[in-house]
């Protein structure tokens, strides 16, 4: 591997394990059993270990969403652009079709609404109904620094010994409440604490300063949360910067379907992530197209 010292710490341990035939498994799951490599295989795709999950999972807090106010079949053409889609077992079966086959990162925390404290999620899928909707793997809610910070690492903690029993990886999504803020300090406590305790991935949020040394700082790949809409070219450049400090892929779900051209954005998107496309280069491959025939 050809050293660049313009890369961070993240970016350069990325590519090593890329760039490392021998070491082709997940950063953090060379120690896994099969089924479970194998489940988290079908999120990351193999060569780059990086991944585009779509998150459709709002509803479960927050009801109908911008975007997703009417429950139709509008997303079912965004599946295929998405290596991974993160959502609740509700749509699964009421939505998604099952010959899509797309890999299901099933929501398995849940509880109270927006009217309430976010943070008192209890577990809301037995592992059973995970593994029975071949869910690649389950997603839950961990609020470091919450009010109910213990109940929810322990939410996690018991997905992640009921998945370690059943072969299904855990995926914690670092919880940011509105009196916390998310820079790399807090961000390295949230995603360490995650994975020290078991988490396989671990999804949070990027911090334009030191995010390198919150991936650095986590033993698994860490997913950059998305956040609210941004325009597209702004979008792209968040994700850009993530995977260039060590991300192992985003999850994003309404700067995808809250923009005009999810299709062109999930593209863009694609390009950042696998291809190490420049945000500029991406929105001008695909989105400028479709926004020139608006
Ligand atoms: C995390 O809180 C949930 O998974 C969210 O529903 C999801 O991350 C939201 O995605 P975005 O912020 O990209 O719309």
């Amino acid at each position: 591997m050809a050293d660049n010292d313009e890369l961070t710490d993240g970016a350069r341990f990325a590519a090593h394990v890329a760039a490392q035939p021998h070491v082709n498994y997940l950063k953090g799951a060379g120690a896994l059993d099969w089924g479970m490599q194998s489940r988290l295989a079908r999120i990351f795709r193999p060569r780059t270990h990086r991944t585009v999950m779509l998150a459709i999972d709002h509803g479960y807090f927050q009801g109908p969403t911008t975007g997703l106010e009417r429950v139709d079949l509008s997303i079912v053409p965004l599946l295929p652009l998405a290596d991974a889609l993160m959502t609740t077992r509700g749509m699964v079966r009421s939505t998604i079709p099952a010959t899509s086959g797309v890999p299901i990162v099933l929501r398995a925390s849940g509880g109270p609404s927006v009217l309430k404290d976010l943070s008192n999620e209890q577990i809301a899928v037995a592992m059973e109904d995970a593994v029975r909707l071949d869910a690649a793997a389950v997603a839950v809610q961990v609020f470091i620094g919450g009010e109910h910070e213990t109940q929810s690492v322990h939410n996690m903690t018991r997905l992640v010994d009921e998945g370690l029993r059943a072969g299904v990886p855990v995926l914690a999504v670092t919880a940011v409440g509105r009196e916390l803020t998310r820079d790399a300090r807090y961000l390295r406590l949230a995603v360490r604490i995650c994975a020290e305790l078991g988490a396989h991935v671990v999804k949070t949020y990027y911090c334009p300063e030191g995010f390198d040394t919150v991936t650095s700082a986590c033993p698994v790949p860490v997913v950059m949360a998305g956040g609210k809409k941004l325009p597209e070219l702004d979008a792209l450049t968040v994700a850009a910067r993530a995977i260039e400090g060590g991300a192992a892929g985003v999850d994003m779900g309404r700067n995808n379907f809250q923009s005009d051209h999810p299709v062109a954005m999930l593209r863009a998107i694609r390009a950042v992530v696998h291809e190490s496309a420049k945000p500029e280069d991406a929105f001008e491959e695909h989105l400028r197209p479709v926004l020139s025939g608006t």
